[in-house]
């Protein structure tokens, strides 16, 4: 295939592997490079050390361009984004913070900036500071997507940009790139479906749950890590999003879960008597981690959280990367040919 993102990129699909915590590590965005993708490391739970060791691991299992993405509202991120700089990764992706200061300087190595985003206004002003693509996340989607749904958001910012956009949010199968298309996109993220693959470190248990699991099986609400997410739902998830938790309890175990990443808790500390409003949506966000990780890591469904997107009622098994990068180019043929027929 070949598109704007393809050419930008230098890749085979207009797919991407987007940057998801425990998941996204350096096998499966080395498997997603691989097979003719981009793959983007997610360096949330990394620490600049971490961060430079995953890039020396996938440049040791691909020669392929692959990306790392940044939340730079994380503790962390920027040092973990000036790594990557540093390492010349070949694609930076940023989201929930102002990366300008970033685009000079990997253009200077000839890197491309794709930048989240979720509404037209941040889509322009991502536009403004020099990105080269956007990376636009609906309403459908695992985690952090947008109040908008990407049949709508999609085609609202190709409009309103001129960059390539990667739509993600509700895009599983060849059916669903081939509407991003037609919607003006240049490409798709895939987070559900290429999570669950068998390169991916996901939990083989939570895996199996997603097939079991169908479209309406999941969560959109604001109140477990600080901002709206979608989660799968689970007797846990509904509980958990029925009320924002205490902002003393999330202080408590952000704090903890602060510690257990090696992050300076003086810093949470402190920073709750000056940025306050920052502060509590790090401490939400920190308070979250652990349960978020026992779902991916070890499968716990009970205690643990589990990011999913509605596509989850797509996905019927758990292929190789490859198996469904090959079956999405056939089926985009195959709903090539039949919507053709109807002109
Ligand atoms: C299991 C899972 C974990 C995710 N973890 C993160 C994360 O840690 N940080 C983040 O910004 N997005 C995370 N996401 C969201 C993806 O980056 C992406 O925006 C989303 O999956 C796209 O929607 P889709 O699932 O419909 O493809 C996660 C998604 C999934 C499925």
């Amino acid at each position: 295939m070949r598109t704007p993102l393809t050419d930008l990129l230098g890749i085979q699909y207009p797919i991407l592997l987007p940057g998801m915590s425990w998941i996204s590590t350096p096998p499966l965005v080395a498997a997603v490079s691989q097979a003719g993708g981009l793959g983007i490391l997610a360096t949330g739970p990394l620490t600049p050390p971490q961060t430079r060791a995953a890039i020396a691991e996938i440049r040791a299992l691909t020669d392929k361009p692959f990306g790392i993405g940044c939340t730079l509202l994380m503790p962390g991120a920027r040092e973990n984004a000036e790594v990557a700089l540093e390492e010349r990764v070949p694609v930076i992706n940023f989201s929930l913070g102002k990366g300008e200061w970033l685009v000079p300087r990997c253009h200077a190595y000839g890197g491309k900036v794709i930048a989240t985003v979720t509404t037209v206004r941040h889509a322009r002003s991502a536009q403004r500071s020099g990105v080269d693509a956007l990376l636009v996340t609906g309403h459908e989607a695992a985690a952090h997507g947008g109040e908008v749904t990407s049949l709508v958001l999609v085609p609202t910012i190709a409009d309103a940009v001129e960059l390539p956009v990667i739509a993600g949010g509700g895009f599983a199968d060849g059916r669903g790139l081939l509407a991003a298309l037609t919607l003006g996109a240049a490409g798709v993220a895939m987070g559900s479906r290429l999570a669950t693959t068998r390169e991916s470190p996901l939990h083989a248990t939570v895996k199996q749950t997603i097939i079991e699991k169908s479209a309406d099986d999941t969560v959109y609400s604001p109140h477990f890590d600080g901002l709206p997410a979608r989660y799968m739902k689970t007797p846990t998830a509904l509980r958990l999003t029925r009320q924002p938790m205490s902002f003393w309890r999330s202080a408590l175990q952000a704090t903890q879960a602060a510690r257990l990443v090696g992050q300076p808790v003086g810093k949470i500390l402190l920073g709750l008597l000056t940025r306050i409003e920052q502060v509590k949506l790090l401490t939400y966000f920190g308070a979250a981690v652990p349960r978020l990780r026992a779902a991916t890591e070890a499968g716990d469904l009970e205690y643990g959280m589990q990011f999913i997107g509605q596509v989850q009622g797509l996905i019927q098994d758990v292929p190789t990367v490859q198996d469904v990068f090959e079956r999405i180019l056939s089926e985009v043929c195959q709903a090539h040919r039949r919507t053709g027929e109807y002109l």
